[in-house]
This record gives C-alpha cells, structure tokens and sequence, in this order.
C-alpha cells in the first residue's frame, strides 16, 4: 500500500494523465485534489483518445474509487458532461465520490472571469475563463456554494439564487455587463444540483479508510508547481494549489502518510497563458517542440510556449514538492536536435542566479545559462528500457539526476500507454 502524490513539476501540461492512467492500476483510490476544468488530462484507454477537464483519470478503471476532494472546483455542467458521455460510450461512472466541501462553478463565475480579464487590457493573466479565479475568490470570501448544499434542493434554488442576483450587481455595475438571467440559472443548476447530489459525499473520510485498509492511494495534481497561487509566478497563476501540501489540504488527510511524491515533467518546457519563462524560445528549435510535441492546449486550444529544460525550475520544484522521484515525458519530442541544451542557473543583472527567484519581474530579466548536452537521432519511441536508450539520452536523464538530485524513475518516449520507460516500481 501506499499514498503517491502525482503532481505538475512545471507549469502545467506534463502529461500527467499518463502517468496517472499508468499508476491507477494498482491503485483502490484515485483523487484529485485541486483546481477546475482548467485542466485537461488525456488518457489514451483501448486504442481510444479521452479528454478529461475534471474527471480523475481513473474513471476509466472499474477497480478504482475516484475522488473530486474539496479543493476542487466543480463545474456541474461540465461534470455531467463527461459523466454523460462515458455512460454513451458503455463505461461505468458509479464509483466517483464528490467531496461535500467542493465549491461550484457558476455562470456568473465565468461571466467574471472573461469580464475581470478584458479589464487588465494588456495585464491579462491569459486564464482559461473557465471561471476558476472568481470560485476561488467566492471560497475565500464566503460566498461560494458548496457541493454539499445539493442536497438540499430549496436550499440551494434560494442560495443560487441570492448569489446569482449579488454577483449581476458587479457584472453590471464594476463591468457594465448585461445581467444574467437569475430564474434561468436557478432552474438550470438545480436540475444539476438533483442528478449530482447523490454523488456527493464525505471524500476524506473514503481516502482515510482506504489508507487505514492499507489500499494505495492517488493522488492526482492539475496544473502544475509554478501555477501555485503561493508558490507559483504570482500573479501569473491559478488560483489553487497544485504543489503536493494541496494534496493533504484539498483532500483532507495527514502529510505524515504520504509515501512518494512524484513530479511529472516534461524534457523540455511549456507554458500556455502570459507570464516570464526564460528558456521560451522563438526560433526553429521552438517550432520543433510546438509541432512535434503537438503543444496545443486540451482546454483552449491554444499554441503553447516552448522552450529547452529549465532545471532551475525543476530544482524549485523539487524543494517546494519534496520530490522523491521524476516522470520525464515526451523524451522523443527532442529526436533530431544537436545540441540538446539544459538550463542550469539564470544571470540576472550580471549575476548568476541558483534558485528560482521570488518575484516575477526579476524572472521576466533571467537569462538562462545553458549547459549544451550531445543530441540524438535514433528513434526512441519504441525503446523500454533505459539501456536500450541512445548514450546521448541516457546522458540527458542522467544529467537531469545529477542536477536535480532526483531520480527519474519514468521516462515517457510517445503517447501511447505502452511507450513508457519504468526503471523500478513507483512505491
Ligand atoms: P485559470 O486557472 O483559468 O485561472 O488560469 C490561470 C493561469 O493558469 C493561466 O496562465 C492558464 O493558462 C494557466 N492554466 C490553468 N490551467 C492550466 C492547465 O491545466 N495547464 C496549463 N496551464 C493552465
């Protein structure tokens, strides 16, 4: 048994999903513990490609309890959704446990979202508008509507209905917005609110039971570390807390139980949205990454940014985390380029930096400092074993150890389930 926290080392988009789908086999609980449908997991499941915004990705095993804890936000819409259409594809749905404590999403939530952005003008945080910020904010506020309160249908028609009519007086009156329309949103989100209350119920207690039971546990991280609304490149961030100690807060359990924390990153470095990344690069290199990673977001759309391995950020991530091991993702995606080149400190201002800086606007002035690494050209998706590996990329991974001081224990050369490298047993 054991209680294996997966979580983003980067920002975001590490291809978690697989690592998650390979990691739910011997897993009873799978649960995610932050976040919205923000995200975007692809699991790829019986020659089958499937998107999940907020689904676990264990959804898809039979075996497995899921989780949406309390540090989610849960847009019921979207929920039912994904619930919908894994019923129409025949695959069983009745094993997922929404966490009393879950606040939801609602209309006015999004509406605030894409109004709070197109305010900042050129400050744009580049959100997903999915109205993520504005359920945290609501959270944190006390105002928020929590998943817990379906079970109460005239309660929650008449707490939907107080806050819908609260939030149209800034939608109209800080925005200059039309008003949504309040007995349209009551009537929709409480037929939600009665096809989703038999879910909810009391994750922690479930999760605790199964540690106690000696069943292994996972925990399944959205976003990623430097996305952290404490941790992260404030303010160009979620509004969650992607890194590990979100596990224990969003799900409600002990940090004393927590076996392995393992930080997914890719062999290079993405980011979607706005905000400093000092290895972007915009050339033929980055071009390479963008179309031969396919780096385009699950949720948006969006082009990616992409740019060489930042391991400055990788260190960071392994302290805030305390990471006991790395899954490296989309090793083939750097096929064919000479040099490779890893980031190992920044120079900001004439000095060289070894700790990812505090504040953003130092990062938007960090200059990488590269160490160049041997490239290689043979086809790498169809290895399984690091010997079988080119020497050049053992050296990348290796390189990756030394500089992290983390070991990779997976490395990921495709997107099928079979392309995976797994040097020893996750726990
Ligand atoms: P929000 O989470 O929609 O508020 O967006 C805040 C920032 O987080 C933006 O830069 C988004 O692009 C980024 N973001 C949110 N979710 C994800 C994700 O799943 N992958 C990568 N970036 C994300």
């Amino acid at each position: 048994m054991a209680v294996i926290i997966l979580l983003g080392a980067q920002w975001g988009d590490e291809g978690k999903g697989k690592i998650t789908d390979h990691l739910t086999r011997d897993a009873a609980v799978v649960a995610r513990w932050n976040g919205g449908d923000n995200a975007g997991h692809t699991v790829v499941w019986r020659g089958q490609t499937f998107k999940f915004h907020l689904l676990p990705s264990g959804i898809l095993y039979e075996h497995a309890t899921c989780i949406i804890g309390s540090g989610v936000v849960v847009n019921p819409k979207t929920l039912l959704g994904e619930l919908d259409n894994l019923k129409a594809q025949g695959l069983p749905t009745a094993r997922l446990v929404i966490s009393g404590g879950a606040h939801l999403i609602m209309p006015y939530h999004i509406a605030l979202d894409g109004a709070s952005e197109s305010s900042r003008g050129e400050k744009k945080i580049g959100t997903t508008k999915r109205g993520i910020g504005p359920t945290y904010a609501d959270k944190a506020w006390r105002a928020g509507i929590r998943a817990v309160e379906m079970l109460d249908l005239d309660h929650f028609a008449q707490r939907v209905r107080e806050q819908a009519e609260a939030r149209n007086i800034w939608l109209t009156q800080v925005y200059g917005q039309e008003p949504l329309d309040v007995p349209a949103i009551v009537e929709e989100y409480t037929e939600y609110a009665r096809r989703l209350a038999p879910m909810v119920g009391d994750a922690s207690l479930v999760i605790n039971e199964a540690i106690a039971a000696g069943k292994t546990v996972l925990c399944e991280g959205a976003q990623g570390t430097l996305l952290d609304l404490d941790h992260g490149t404030y303010p160009f961030v979620t509004s969650s807390s992607p890194i590990a100690g979100g596990a224990c807060v969003g799900l409600g359990f002990g940090p004393k139980l927590v076996d392995e924390v393992i930080g997914v990153a890719k062999a290079y470095t993405t980011r979607v949205g706005a905000g400093p990344m000092p290895t972007e690069l915009h050339d033929a290199v980055g071009d390479h990454l963008v179309e031969i990673g396919h780096e385009y977001g699950t949720t948006t759309g969006r082009r990616r940014r992409a740019g060489w391995l930042d391991l400055v950020i990788l260190r960071y991530a392994a302290r805030i985390n305390g990471l006991t091991q790395f899954a490296m993702t989309k090793l083939d995606v750097l096929t064919g380029l000479d040099p490779v080149r890893v980031c190992v400190a920044y120079e900001y201002r004439g000095q060289r930096l070894e700790h990812f800086p505090m504040d953003s606007r130092v990062l938007e002035e960090c200059r990488p400092i590269y160490e160049d690494l041997p490239g290689w050209d043979a086809d790498i998706s169809t290895t399984r074993s690091l010997e079988e590996l080119p020497a050049a990329a053992r050296r990348y991974v290796q390189r990756v150890e030394e500089l992290t001081g983390v070991p990779v224990t997976m490395i990921s050369v495709g997107p099928a389930r079979e392309q995976l490298i797994r040097r020893r047993p996750a726990h």
